[in-house]
């Protein structure tokens, strides 16, 4: 506790929002491999609610990623024109931003769900509207596992002009 004490704030807040970055990644990406798990056709009305659960947390954490990020560019990384002058960063801001506008498709999806859920109905989930989910959750569980490689490597000054 002591040892805990000794570290310079500074050091705690950059490592604590650092923390937040990759505690918030790994929800969304549960949450992605539990929402992926959980389609198929008509489901029950406890794996319905699970689903609309699971797409909330992926939004809130998805959410929380973006903030920690946009927070290690300003004030707790390397200093912000060592990512804005790097490629790699934007494509990994494009990524990140291309796998969110994918999603809108399930969440859409789900929160239409929420009408016959609220009127004690079963949603209806056709083969295709499964598959096509599917297929979705399939895109965005690839996109978001490139994304920390870009991480890494942009971190390490890679694609760096110069
Ligand atoms: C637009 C949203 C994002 C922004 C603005 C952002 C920004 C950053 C910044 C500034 C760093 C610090 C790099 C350094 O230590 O110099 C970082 C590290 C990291 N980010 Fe992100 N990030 C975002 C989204 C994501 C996402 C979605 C993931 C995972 C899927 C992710 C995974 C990582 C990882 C693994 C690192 C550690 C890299 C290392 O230290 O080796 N980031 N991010």
């Amino acid at each position: 506790m002591a040892g805990l004490l000794s570290i310079p704030s500074d050091v705690l807040s950059s490592a604590g929002v650092a923390y937040v970055h990759y505690l918030s990644f790994m929800v969304c990406f549960g949450a992605l491999v539990l929402e992926r798990r959980l389609i198929r056709p008509s489901p029950d009305r406890k794996d319905a609610i699970l689903m609309v659960i699971t797409d909330v947390t992926y939004g809130i954490a998805a959410l929380a990623v973006l903030l920690s990020g946009i927070l290690r560019v300003l004030y707790f990384g390397q200093g912000s024109s060592f990512y804005t002058e790097n490629p790699l960063f934007w494509w990994k801001v494009g990524t990140y931003l291309s796998v969110g506008a994918l999603s809108l498709y399930p969440t859409i999806t789900y929160i239409l769900w929420a009408i016959p859920l609220r009127k004690g109905e079963l949603p209806q989930v056709s083969e295709a509207l499964a598959n096509r989910l599917r297929w979705v959750l399939n895109i965005e569980l690839v996109g978001f596992a490139s994304i920390p490689l870009m991480a890494t490597l942009m971190a390490r000054g890679v694609g760096l002009p110069g």
